[in-house]
Formats: structure tokens, sequence, C-alpha cells
């Protein structure tokens, strides 16, 4: 399908500010360009308008509610705007509290349309905090547990019904930081996270084979790629880095692998922070992925 590109400049769910910047490296790292020479046809919408993040302390465990709101409800029109022009949006954030207001306008439209959906989400971090669990208040930790009916009204309904997401339609790779709290909710809700453990234990392949096995020819698949995913050496450029991700390989892989089922319908690129990163590598390494993602190979495939 043909491409739109979706800017979303805040940082309001982050506990660093920078990422405000993401969607512009990436444009400066060369993304349409690179999807046009694989034969996309790509257009890019710029960015969305929001709050300034006033860079406030939490209030009752969240921190900028009303701001992160607000540009969760343009995320959310935007990308459904798009969906529904037939396109395949790419959000560029823009920190990953975003997720929520993206994979909400998805799941709506796969309602309407009649699609299953299936997320998967790359990410070194679960995302399902509470603001009683959170240890930071950034709802950038919460957008997964709001998509699955735990959070504040504001957030929780954004897609017309709750929770917008079952958690059977989850996938997470990659996860190696989860906070205490977080890590009861998580097994309580019976998510199915493939740790950096599983990785390395069973490899990529099988991974990817396990998180894509329930995908046909009726699933609109979701890629939320939070950049922390990656192993911070390769990956500098992010927030939140946390040590033991995967590989360059490992990651080209995992995007071949979803290239390959040929049901990607629409993508996150999240917490990308130029101010964190050197000589925009991080942003380069993501067009990089992005390229595999949507189907750039080495040789001829059958
Ligand atoms: N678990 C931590 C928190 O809740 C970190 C979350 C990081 N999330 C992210 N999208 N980078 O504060
Ligand atoms: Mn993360
Ligand atoms: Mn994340
Ligand atoms: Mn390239």
């Amino acid at each position: 399908a043909a491409i739109s590109l979706i800017g979303a400049p805040t940082d309001i769910g982050a506990g660093s500010l920078g990422a405000r910047m993401g969607p512009e490296a990436m444009r400066v790292a060369g993304l349409q360009a690179a999807l046009e020479r694989h034969g996309l046809q790509v257009e890019d919408l710029g960015n969305l308008a929001g709050p300034p993040n006033p860079w406030q302390p939490p209030v009752d465990g969240y921190r900028h509610l009303d701001a992160v709101v607000a540009w969760n409800q343009a995320v959310h029109d935007a990308m459904l705007a798009a969906l529904q022009r037939q396109r395949l949006p790419i959000l560029l954030g823009g920190d990953h509290c975003l997720g929520l207001g993206s994979i909400s306008a998805v799941a709506r439209h796969c309602r309407a349309t009649g699609k299953k959906l299936r997320v998967l989400w790359l990410d070194a971090h679960a995302d399902f905090n509470t603001n009683s669990l959170t240890p930071s208040g950034n709802i950038h930790g919460m957008p997964v547990a709001c998509l699955c009916g735990l959070g504040p009204q504001a957030l929780i309904g954004m897609s017309g019904q709750v929770p917008a997401l079952n958690p059977k339609w989850i996938r997470q790779i990659g996860i190696r930081s989860v906070d205490p709290g977080e890590k009861r909710l998580v097994h309580q809700t019976g998510l199915e996270v493939f740790d950096m453990r599983y990785i390395d234990e069973m490899g990529m392949r099988h991974t990817m084979e396990l998180a894509l096995a329930t995908l046909d020819a009726q699933t609109h698949l979701h890629v939320s790629f939070d950049v922390d995913f990656l192993d911070p050496p390769i990956a500098p450029g992010v927030g939140t880095t946390v040590p033991g991700g995967p590989t360059y390989r490992e990651a080209q892989l995992c995007m071949e692998m979803i290239a390959d089922t040929g049901r990607l319908g629409s993508l996150d690129v999240m917490e990308l922070n130029p101010a964190l990163d050197v000589r925009n590598q991080t942003a380069e390494l993501a067009v990089d992925l992005i390229e595999s993602l949507f189907g750039k190979s080495t040789l001829m495939r059958a």
C-alpha cells in the first residue's frame, strides 16, 4: 500500500527531553527517499501540533496527563484518517505514549473493516505500568496497559471501545526492563512476552516464527517499534537505554520476517531522541531497519 508519514514531535510522556526532534531526524536520515528507492509510493503529511512540554512533576501518578491526552487525540485522528484513505501510516515519534493514540486508531479501523488485529511491540520495556505502579509517572511507560483497559478514562476510551485491545492480540519482543509491580501485572494479564532471555536461548528466528504464527489473510499487523529495543551501542539516541538488546543482525532478521508475512498495515517508530544521538546514527539505523521491514533484501527471493 502507499505510505503516509505522520510526525508527532513531542516528548510529553517521556522522562527526558529530545524525542520531539525524532520526526525531523528521520527525515534528515532520508526515510522517504529510502522507501521510494524500493518502489514504494510515499507522502509526508508533515508534523502534528500539540501542547508544549511543561516539564512538571507527576500528579496522581501521571506527568502531563492532559497534554498527553491532547497529543494522543491528534495522533489518533491523523492515523485513522490515513487508514480510511487505504494508506499505510508510519507514525514518527515522539515518545511511546503516542502508541496509545496510534493503536487506538488501528483498533477502531479494524473493527470497522472486520479485520483481525495483531500488535507487535518491539521494545526493551513492557510499557505496562499504571499510575499506582509507575516508578516515574512517565506515561510512555503505560500505553500497553491503557490499550488493555487499565488506565484513566481519557486514555483507555480513545478507540471507542474499552479495552481497545484484547491482550491476546499483542506480542512483545526484546523486553529486558520491567518494573516490579509492572511484572506482576504483565503476568496476571497473560501478556505474551518474548524477552531477551527467550531470544538468547531460542534465537530470533524461532521467536519471530512464534510471534507471527497466528497471522492470516484477514490480519492487520501493527508494529510499534520503540528504538530502545535495539542494543544501546548501535542505537544510543534514546532516552531509556537498557543493555543487552538485539544485535544489528537480529533486528534485521526480525524486520525481514515481518516483511515476509505481507501483513504489515501500520507502524510506529518511537522514542528516537536526536539530543542523545551520535551524528544521527540511530536515525540512520532506524531507516535501514524500516527498509527491511518494507521488503528490502540482499538477494531476489522466491
Ligand atoms: N518502566 C519505566 C517507566 O515506567 C520506563 C519506561 C520506558 N518506556 C519507553 N517507552 N521508553 O518509567
Ligand atoms: Mn522502551
Ligand atoms: Mn516503549
Ligand atoms: Mn539503506
